[in-house]
């Protein structure tokens, strides 16, 4: 081709690029803040536990099949992942906490066969399973602790931590759940003691050995295998250990938290779980705790850090004592969570779960009176923040505390061993009892209220733990066809969070960090605007609202109208509303 005609071509192509570009309209630029999407991260768990939720068979205890029946109600909900407490066979000191057997099914909870069934069933209807891993110990009955204890020479020995007893008494250390709050156990077949954490039929495992972790790996793998989407470590922070057991200073078990988490170690430990089953799976993963402080939650979940998805931290659910909260405490520890992860890292948001008292009779009112409207409130908290909002079973109803008053209606082996302690250290057992009733763990595990009939539709036999006698009023049957139940509105709300991604990913910003009885919050992603005002009270709050706020359209409200004059909305008690407000 001549020179002149090459160049005429050349000019002819650019001619027509800027007439085709022209005609176009200008491309817009996607518009999203939303950086590094995850499905773990647009999650909503529903959190089972699974002796309480349905039991198929009539011995009283629910199981797996119990839970594949009510898997139209799961998805009915509007969640997308359940969170399962432990089905693996076990003892059942702590409930299912305390694993025999790592990849069997627990006897009354059914079989494998069923467990297949509920996670095709699951997987059916788009929903998520996460399983409950617990190798911080295992249970004493586990076979590893029946070769470990046998002799000081069997190879399994370093499967666990043993203090020989020619030595004298080891270092103090605390338990959790041991009736005298020791965790050394003295075992007199090898003249030793055992170390645990949590109750002693709970030995805790040898992490530093590295046979210990790979028999981890392979027993998560074995899970992963079969298509589980997640892992929720228990108590993992603690796994870590100082062998050398220094002492302690005295009284250190008031602020144990800072000996026992986060060991050196700890980290190695995730960062090689990851390499060896995380990174090899699409998995979600959070450990239960997230260390001392920001920094070691930081550490355990920023991406750069390969380690795990969420940091699942304490100070929000701890706020709640038998003395009562303050809303102050409340705003001040949820935002500061919120700030320190707002550009790295993923937080888990929660106000229950089975290790706690139930959700409305911790923060909101559960009398007759606020118990509808208080629920629906902290719902609306749970599903508007910033992070992977968890629902436990029954707080979708309004499930309230149940009212024990012997120690002999109780399960828990925290609350009975709790119970031995305070009286061998002569505490004041009515003030110890009343606590209970308010704080124990068993509230939260009274068997799910299915309906109106004999132990509300969770058995036909006798319930492994009572069913709260509110069941007629509370529970799925009426609920459903009630549109103002707290359960229609706990749907409202997760179908909310699903259509605006804003409610996952937008910046949460505190508004009014004074108002006494308002928790205000704005949600923000580029041009939009959410408002959230939550009133915690049980009398009416007024707020008075800058720009022309107060009139915006209403995207949930846990009543049938918001009173408002002028700039300035009058919350009804614990009145909860979603205002678009761009
Ligand atoms: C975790 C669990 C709790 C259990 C304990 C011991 O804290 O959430 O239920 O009792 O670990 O495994």
């Amino acid at each position: 081709m001549k020179r002149s005609s090459f160049i005429g071509v050349i000019c002819l192509f650019l001619v027509l690029m800027v007439v085709l570009s022209c005609n176009q309209k200008p491309k817009e630029q996607p518009k999203t803040s939303i950086d590094n999407a995850q499905w773990w991260k647009e999650a909503i768990v529903y959190q089972i536990y699974p002796r309480s939720f349905k039991d198929s068979d009539g011995d009283g205890v629910g199981d797996l099949k119990g839970i594949v029946e009510k898997l139209d109600y799961i998805k009915s909900l509007g969640v997308t992942a359940v969170w399962l407490n432990p089905i693996y066979t076990s003892p059942n000191a702590d409930n299912g906490y305390d694993v025999s057997d790592y990849r069997d099914i627990m006897e009354e909870f059914g079989s494998m066969a069923d467990f297949d069934s509920l996670l095709a069933g699951m997987h059916q209807r788009d929903i998520k399973l996460v399983m409950d891993i617990v190798v911080n110990h295992s249970s004493d009955q586990h076979e590893w602790f029946k070769q470990s204890r046998s002799s000081r020479d069997n190879p399994y020995r370093d499967y666990y931590h043993w203090w020989p007893a020619e030595k004298g008494k080891p270092p103090y250390r605390y338990s959790l759940f041991d009736a005298k709050g020791d965790a050394w156990q003295y075992d007199s077949l090898t003249n030793a003691y055992y170390l645990h954490y949590f109750a002693k039929q709970q030995p805790d495992l040898n992490w530093s050995n590295p046979k210990v972790r790979q028999e981890v790996y392979d027993i998560m793998k074995f899970w992963a295998d079969k298509g589980v989407d997640g892992f929720r470590l228990d108590a993992f922070q603690f796994a870590a250990k100082d062998t050398t057991y220094p002492k302690f200073p005295d009284g250190f078990e008031k602020d144990f938290i800072q000996y026992y988490a986060m060991q050196d170690g700890l980290h190695d430990y995730l960062k090689e779980m990851n390499e060896e089953v995380f990174s090899k799976y699409d998995v979600m993963s959070v450990a239960e705790g997230a260390g001392r402080n920001f920094e070691d939650a930081h550490k355990l979940v920023d991406q750069d850090r390969n380690e795990l998805n969420l940091a699942y931290a304490f100070e929000g659910v701890d706020i709640p004592k038998y003395e009562g909260y303050d809303l102050a405490t409340m705003k001040e520890v949820f935002t500061k969570w919120d700030q320190e992860f707002a550009e790295d890292g993923w937080l888990s948001i929660f106000l229950a779960n089975h290790d706690q008292a139930r959700m409305v009779s911790r923060w909101g009112n559960d009398s007759e009176a606020f118990r509808s409207a208080s629920t629906k409130l902290l719902n609306t908290f749970i599903l508007s923040m910033r992070g992977t909002p968890y629902c436990y079973y029954g707080d979708e109803l309004g499930m309230t505390n149940i009212d024990f008053d012997s120690i002999s209606q109780y399960q828990d082996i925290a609350a009975i061993n709790g119970y031995q302690k305070a009286l061998s250290e002569g505490e004041d057992m009515d003030l110890f009892m009343e606590k209970l009733n308010f704080g124990s763990r068993d509230n939260g595990r009274t068997p799910m209220q299915w309906d109106g009939s004999t132990n509300a539709g969770f058995t036909s036999g006798t319930p492994w733990l009572p069913v709260n006698p509110n069941f007629a009023e509370i529970n799925v049957q009426v609920e459903d066809s009630d549109s103002n139940s707290v359960l229609n509105h706990f749907r409202a709300m997760t179908q909310l969070r699903k259509q605006n991604p804003i409610l996952v990913y937008g910046d949460y910003k505190l508004i009014m960090p004074e108002h006494p009885t308002v928790y205000a919050y704005t949600r923000t992603m580029d041009d939009k605007k959410l408002l959230v005002l939550l009133n915690f009270s049980k009398e009416s709050s007024t707020v008075s609202l800058d720009k022309n706020w107060a009139a915006s359209p209403i995207l949930i409200n846990n009543y049938n109208d918001l009173d408002i004059i002028d700039n300035s909305l009058k919350l009804k008690p614990f009145q909860a509303v979603i205002l678009n407000i761009n």
